[in-house]
């Protein structure tokens, strides 16, 4: 179904911007959450667009995050990493946000890997952990979808299984083969870009929520109704607010970040190694 989608007018523009330059078709996209967008230096044989450069692409404008389209092999596979990821909060449309998603589809990638930094609410979910995305909860109440059907996808989209759970548990034994320690957990989407309140983070424990976090589920949502299939993995960067006495620091989501990259990487390596 999903290889019979047109892509919409603005993606055919960037799309012929980059079929251009680059050839390759991808295989596997990967979006890089905060602090993590260095992973792409990874790539062999790289190719990099800056995504102020693209047709209809969004511009991204928070520190940690490059707008950058990077194409390259990576573990024996065509690859796409997304470092220009953009989110609600800086203003986009949610539309906009999911742009990426439509894109890296457009140019032929039907799996995807997306990395976030998230707050970890769930009492094992402690800064350092790697968290596999079971499901998710849509607590920002937005959906790129809204608006006419123009990407050819169903009306009503399914949403029963947004992270495929053949690979979570592919990706599990892989982890374990490698040595890294991993947990599965629902993530939940706010808006921001204020972190939480305590109150809040009481509020979503109760609705069954393990890490909180301002990205993803739009992404998730348009690369299901595109037909992608989705492995969503959190780093957890941080206590919620109110389950540890410091305040919350962009800093120190950053830095908590690199400190795990070593081991983010060598999964999402076996992961795009394994393959599908
Ligand atoms: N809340 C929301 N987003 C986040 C957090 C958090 O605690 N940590 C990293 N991104």
């Amino acid at each position: 179904m999903s290889d019979s989608i047109p892509p919409a007018a603005d993606v055919r523009e960037a799309v012929a911007a980059i079929r251009r330059e680059e050839p390759r078709v991808p295989e596997v996209a990967l979006v890089l959450g905060s602090g993590l967008g260095d992973l792409a230096e990874a790539a062999e044989a790289a190719r990099a667009f800056p995504t102020a450069g693209l047709p209809g692409y969004p511009h991204s404008t928070v520190e940690g995050h490059r707008g950058r389209l990077v194409f390259g092999r990576f573990e024996g596979r065509e690859v796409v990493f997304v470092q220009g990821r953009v989110h609600l909060y800086e203003g986009h449309p949610v539309r906009a946000v999911a742009f990426p998603i439509r894109l890296v589809h457009a140019l032929g990638a039907r799996r995807l890997v997306v990395t976030n930094a998230a707050g970890g609410i769930h009492p094992l979910c402690t800064p350092g952990t790697l968290m596999f995305i079971t499901d998710h909860i849509n607590f920002a109440f937005a959906n790129p979808l809204v608006g006419p059907n123009r990407d050819g996808g169903p009306r009503f989209p399914d949403m029963s299984a947004p992270y495929d759970p053949a690979w979570i548990d592919r990706a599990e034994a892989e982890a374990l083969r490698l040595g890294i320690a991993t947990r599965r957990g629902v993530y939940l989407w706010t808006r921001g870009p204020s972190y939480e309140t305590r109150a809040e983070i009481q509020a979503f424990r109760r609705l069954g929520a393990d890490a909180v976090g301002m990205s993803t589920v739009p992404e998730v949502i348009q690369a299901r109704y595109l037909g992608m299939q989705v492995l969503g993995i959190s780093t957890i960067t941080n206590y919620a607010a109110g389950l540890h006495p410091d305040p919350l620091l962009h800093e120190e989501v950053l830095r908590v970040g690199r400190q795990i990259r070593e081991d983010l990487e060598r999964l999402v390596r076996g992961v795009v190694r394994m393959g599908a």
